[in-house]
């Protein structure tokens, strides 16, 4: 055994958690929803199913639907999966119809058509998770399992202070360790506790302004004894966004710009643009193009007079920034039309379609230069 493990779970037991939580849900959390107050793990099943990544009050109603058409799990099982599908349209995440279909079939097949009451067998069957199988669990046979969802997440992340990200591995593990030393004994209550802290996570513990005056774990709040509870829990962190760079040819002739039409996948699918020396390249593939280099390459769209940096700028798109350096390329004569390309007059480039930070670096070309 190794260190981490050899630690004693019973230091991190606190009874006066489970007793706060239980008596708070009791007194003050939801007791008529129509998954409650049953034993029977179909319907539980169907409704932690459903809540997984739907809010309760978007669920009512296709949980009822979903209940008159497919009453057992042995009808669910020997229905078609079109019409598990076509119950479950709206809802949104259809993985989890495609594998509440699958479970159905696994139950009948496997199990005789009565889910198996320990959480760890649960866990094998396909949608359920860890926490799900623990809730399923909980709220059908009284078994004292942990759930960790989102929700109790931030709960736990604002109570213990958890101060990094609960995503990564080794928080997760901890707040797991956290989640089974605090259910309560056997014999009280796991149903209320389990319900609470779904409870609490969704009607005080909010992400966005949590009622901490009305919070049984108030007392015991990191979070809130530190004033912490705008930054907990800690947000994924974000990658640093890669960072891109092109060269834009604003070929002009006889105040007319070539405009070239981007491809229809891809960024700016379908709008008009600058033609590209190269493409959108890594910062460092681009070293700062030679004008020369530059006027070579303009020279199949006629014969150049003059090459000019213009001011660059820069652009932010979800995935990437772009760097853009313009170049000014006055034509002495054309060489034609491009295929694909196309002269757009520089008086109406308003009415253009084209990226924005192409329209605002065009507009530098209708100033007239400091120097004159
Ligand atoms: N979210 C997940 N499970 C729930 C339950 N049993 N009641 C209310 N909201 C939930
Ligand atoms: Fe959440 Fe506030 Fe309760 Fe702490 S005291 S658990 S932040 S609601």
């Amino acid at each position: 055994m190794n260190r981490l493990t050899e630690f004693d779970i019973t230091e991190l037991e606190d009874p006066g958690f489970s007793r706060a939580v239980i008596d708070w849900q009791k007194q003050h959390g939801r007791h008529a929803l129509p998954w409650q107050n049953t034993r029977d793990a179909y319907r539980i099943w169907l409704s932690e199913i459903m809540l997984q990544q739907t809010q309760v009050t978007a669920v009512l109603g296709y949980y009822a639907r979903f209940l008159e058409r497919f009453p057992t799990v042995v009808a669910l099982a020997e229905a078609p999966l079109e019409d598990v599908m076509a119950h479950w349209s709206g809802l949104g995440y259809y993985t989890r119809a495609r594998n509440l279909h699958a479970c159905a079939k696994r139950v009948v097949e496997q199990y005789g058509g009565s889910f198996p009451s320990d959480p760890a067998l649960l866990a094998e069957l396909p949608g359920i998770g860890r926490s799900t199988a623990a809730a399923i669990s909980a709220f059908s046979s009284g078994t004292r399992a942990a759930i960790l969802d989102g929700n109790v997440k931030r709960v736990f992340a604002r109570v213990f202070g958890v101060d990094q990200y609960p995503g990564i591995k080794p928080v997760e593990d901890a707040l797991w360790r956290r989640a089974e030393a605090l259910l309560p004994a056997r014999g009280e209550g796991i149903e209320a506790y389990t319900q609470g802290l779904m409870d609490l996570g969704a009607t005080l513990c909010t992400r966005g302004k949590p009622d901490c005056a009305r919070c049984p774990l108030q007392p015991r709040c990191v979070a809130y004894a530190t004033n912490r509870t705008g930054e907990l829990p800690v947000p994924k962190p974000k990658k640093a966004t890669p960072e891109k760079r092109a060269l834009m040819l604003a070929v002009i002739d006889g105040g007319q710009v070539l405009l070239q039409q981007r491809p229809e996948s891809g960024i700016w699918g379908g709008l008009l643009s600058l033609p590209e020396f190269d493409g959108h390249v890594g910062l460092d593939e681009a070293e700062d193009a030679d004008v020369s280099v530059l006027a070579g390459a303009a020279g199949e769209f006629g014969t150049v007079a003059e090459v000019e940096p213009l001011l660059p700028l820069t652009h932010g798109f979800t995935h990437y920034k772009l760097h853009i350096q313009p170049y000014r390329i006055a034509l002495e004569r054309r060489a034609g039309t491009p295929a694909g390309h196309t002269w757009w007059n520089l008086a109406d480039i308003d009415a253009a379609p084209l990226p924005a930070p192409v329209k605002k670096l065009l507009g530098q070309l209708g100033q007239p230069t400091l120097f004159g």
